[in-house]
C-alpha cells in the first residue's frame, strides 16, 4: 500500500525545504512530503497515526519512542524522518497479527510486565530485537538489552520475567514448527 501524506508545520513558509521520502512501516509503504526537521517519532505518530510509539523525554533518555529500524532498536526521537527514506520501520502496532499477539506481548501480559504501560511499547520492541538475535538470553543479557528503556512503575523485575517467558514461548513455537515439518 502506498499513501501520500504531507507533514508540514504551521510555521513552514514558502522557503521551507520539503523532502519526499518513502518508508515501509509495519509492512505498508508510505510516501510522505516532510520538513527535513521532522523527527521519526513524530512521523509515525502524527502522519501515520501510530500512537503506540510514545514520546516521553524527546532527549534520547527514556526509550519510550523505541521502534525497530531495519530490525534494530532505535530511539525514534533521535532520528529525522528523512533518514528513514528507503528503510523499514516496525512499531508496536506491527507486533501482533490480525488473530494473535506476538509472544513478546503474551509474555508482558502473562507476567504483568507493565503498570501504566507508557514504557511498554519501547520495552517490547527492544526485547523483540534481543530475541531475534539471541533466542535464549540470560537475565543479565535481558537487563543489558533493556538498559536504554526506563520504567518508572514496575521495578523491572516483571519486565525481565516477561522477556524470559516470551523467549521460552518463541522457542516452543519453533520446536512445534520443526515437529510439524519433520
Ligand atoms: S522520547 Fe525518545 S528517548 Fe525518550
Ligand atoms: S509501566 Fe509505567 S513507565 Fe513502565
Amino acid at each position: 500500500m502506498t499513501s501520500l501524506f504531507e507533514v508540514v508545520s504551521e510555521e513552514a513558509s514558502a522557503d521551507t525545504p520539503i523532502r519526499r521520502l518513502t518508508v515501509t512501516v509495519n509492512g505498508n509503504q508510505h510516501t510522505l512530503d516532510v520538513e527535513p526537521r521532522l523527527l521519526l517519532a513524530h512521523l509515525v505518530r502524527q502522519a501515520l497515526g501510530l500512537t503506540g510509539t510514545h514520546v516521553g523525554c524527546d532527549t534520547t533518555n527514556c526509550g519510550a519512542c523505541t521502534v525497530l529500524f531495519d530490525g534494530s532498536p532505535v530511539k525514534s526521537c533521535t532520528m529525522f524522518a528523512v533518514q528513514a527514506d528507503g528503510h523499514e520501520v516496525t512499531t508496536v502496532e506491527g507486533l501482533a497479527s490480525a488473530s494473535e499477539l506476538d509472544p513478546i506481548q503474551e509474555g508482558f501480559k502473562d507476567e504483568h510486565g507493565l503498570q501504566c504501560g507508557f514504557c511498554t511499547p519501547g520495552m517490547m520492541l527492544s526485547a523483540k530485537a534481543l530475541l531475534n538475535e539471541n533466542p535464549d538470553p540470560t537475565e543479565d543479557e535481558i537487563r543489558w538489552a533493556l538498559s536504554g528503556n526506563l520504567c518508572r512503575c514496575t521495578g523491572y523485575q516483571n519486565i525481565v520475567k516477561a522477556v524470559l517467558r516470551a523467549a521460552a514461548g518463541l522457542r516452543n513455537q519453533e520446536d512445534a514448527g520443526e515437529d510439524e515439518t519433520s
